[in-house]
């Protein structure tokens, strides 16, 4: 495409957390709205979004050479945008390094996309790395068409400042949007084909709004309120904070049967001293007292969480206590990483950075326990009868694949559609996802 022209096909390519995914669904959209067509599968397209992640150091090296990549063959680039949170932290030095991108744009900004292409079409280079107070949620297209499960985010943004953490610099402060735009989009994504929500924010249990009575609630009144859409069938909520979780919230689990028997709570490490040069503002002992109340209120409870392992100082001694908490808890699943110093957050210049090899080793054996735990947590599930939101067809004829309520994939035989809510019960366990026999369908 030459420079001044308006592009008419787009692409977008998501890394990283949820809130991407549903941010590059928003870009998609937006761009749709312009009379922009998506790129056909295996074709180039005239704008490319590069929708990035700058929680650790490989997702920012990634979008390098991601955009290198993007060169054609006679040396020509696509137009290119670069957002989400590398756009945020990086962007100057973005248009500084990489000439071929013409577009910057932070994750508080996108909405302005369609002016920036714009001018972008005209040749000039433009940067959006504003956070404007007015939400830029109030700017983007309604949603028409949704698959069976659906993310809607209710929060952004982090006043927590874990010490390791580029979020609250990237995403901003904490802001919970309004609760009437919440329900409004929730039922729309209902009319539009979703029969699970899964509520998104980096703090989401942060959230807090007025209901129509001017009342101030929580995420748990949210919850309680979008139970009562009569076709939404399951109500899932990520990333949630340990200090937010509130006695509302915990008891929601054991009442509201649409709410899914799932909870993923980062905990990053089992010692004390690691959690406060952390700036965690929990304790070990505190994190296991919720986790023993979540399940008090509702036994079959999946846990989750996230773990850092080699944060600066870590000994050998401190890295154990993780392990014994893990062995302590039991999850279903979980995420582990090695700690990534993030440039201008307090851990990057903290003495005593852990060399990569601890870190490995330690990875090795914090994975090694969790998929332990997984796979024991699987196995525990056979022989239970539960419901599986069908999602898509599975490898092999007549084959579907769905999430078990605990958040596991589920493969089965049916004579099923997208979007049913199929009983089963299930009769095999792997590391990674179960096998199940039909006992019962519900249309969607
Ligand atoms: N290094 C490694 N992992 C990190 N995370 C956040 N920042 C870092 C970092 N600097 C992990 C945390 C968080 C998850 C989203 O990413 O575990 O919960
Ligand atoms: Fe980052 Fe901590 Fe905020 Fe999570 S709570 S987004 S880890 S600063």
């Amino acid at each position: 495409m030459h420079p001044t022209q308006t592009p008419k096909t787009y692409r977008v390519k998501s890394f990283g957390c949820q809130m991407n995914v549903y941010d590059g669904d928003r870009m998609a959209e937006l761009l749709a709205e312009q009379g922009i067509a998506p790129a056909p599968e295996g074709e180039d397209a005239d704008l490319v979004v590069l929708n990035t992640c700058h929680i650790r150091e490989k997702a920012a090296e990634k979008v390098y050479s991601d955009i290198g990549r993007l060169k054609r063959e006679d040396g020509s680039s696509p137009l290119i945008a670069v957002a989400g949170c590398v756009a945020q932290a990086e962007g100057e030095e973005i248009m500084a390094r990489a000439p071929s991108v013409k577009m910057v744009v932070g994750p508080q900004a996108y909405h302005r996309l369609p002016d920036m292409i714009r001018e972008a079409s005209e040749g000039r280079r433009v940067t959006d790395t504003d956070m404007p107070a007015e939400t830029k949620f109030d700017a983007l297209p309604r949603r028409r068409r949704s698959g069976p499960t659906a993310f809607l985010t209710v929060q952004e943004g982090c006043d927590k400042f874990c010490t390791y953490c580029v979020v609250p610099y990237t995403r901003g402060a904490e802001v919970s949007r309004p609760h009437g735009d919440l329900i409004e989009e929730a039922k729309r994504l209902v009319e539009a084909g979703a029969r699970e929500i899964t509520l998104l924010g980096q703090n989401v249990n942060a959230w807090t709004g007025e209901n129509a009575r001017g009342q101030t609630i929580g995420l748990d009144g949210l919850i309680r309120e979008l139970a009562q859409i009569a076709d939404l069938a399951r109500i899932r909520y990520t990333t949630s904070h340990p200090n937010d979780m509130t006695p509302g919230l915990i008891a929601a689990h054991g009442e509201i049967d649409k709410l899914m028997p799932f909870l993923h709570l980062p905990v990053q490490a089992g010692n004390d001293r690691v959690l406060k040069a952390m700036n965690r503002s929990h304790s070990a002992e505190s994190y296991l007292k919720i986790l023993e109340q979540v399940r008090a209120a509702r036994p079959d409870i999946a846990l989750s969480g996230d773990f850092i392992v080699g944060f600066p100082g870590e000994t050998d001694t401190e890295f154990e206590d993780t392990l014994k908490l893990v062995d302590a808890v039991g999850y279903a699943q979980c995420f582990s990483f090695k700690y990534s110093p993030r440039p201008g957050t307090p851990a990057a210049t903290m003495d005593e950075q852990v060399p990569l090899a601890v870190m490995d080793e330690r990875l090795q054996r914090l994975q090694a326990a969790l998929n332990r735990d997984q796979y024991a947590f699987n196995t525990a599930t056979v022989g239970k009868t539960c419901t599986v939101l069908v999602e898509r067809k599975g490898k092999l004829p007549g084959q579907w694949l769905g999430k078990s309520p605990w958040l596991q994939s589920v493969h089965f035989e049916a004579d099923a559609q997208v979007g049913d809510l199929v009983e089963v019960e299930i009769t095999s366990a792997g590391p990674n996802s179960l096998g199940a026999v039909v006992r019962m369908v519900a249309a969607a």
